[in-house]
């Protein structure tokens, strides 16, 4: 199991994510996986309840199809973006785990 990030916790900033897009929080590693979408962040845990390995590839990027499904780089399993239920694939009927985050100015911070 990974960590969840303490509240305040800084993830990353706004303007260093693609749009839309998905990228590995620098954040222990990586353990959390956050998602852009215009001004809207969501963020999960970066890990994949298939197998239990990384959803993001090994340097950081997240498969985001069309800006709306997190694709596990692993198996292929689907994520909705924003609950982080499972669309398809290997983990269906399982979910990702959520990290709640707010924006403050620019940064993505743990809420
Ligand atoms: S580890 Fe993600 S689909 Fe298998």
């Amino acid at each position: 199991m990974r960590p969840k990030p303490p509240p305040g916790t800084v993830l990353g900033r706004l303007d260093e994510l693609p749009d839309p897009g998905a990228r590995a929080s620098d954040w222990e590693g990586g353990a959390v996986v956050l998602v852009r979408r215009g001004e809207t962040v969501t963020a999960f845990t970066n890990l994949c309840p298939h197998a239990g390995l990384p959803l993001c590839l090994p340097d950081g990027r997240g498969l985001l199809h069309k800006g709306e499904t997190l694709v596990c780089s692993v198996h292929g399993a689907s994520f909705d973006a924003m609950s982080g239920d499972c669309t398809g694939g290997p983990a269906a009927g399982d979910r990702l785990m959520a990290i709640s985050v707010e924006l403050v100015g620019s940064e993505i911070r743990a809420s």
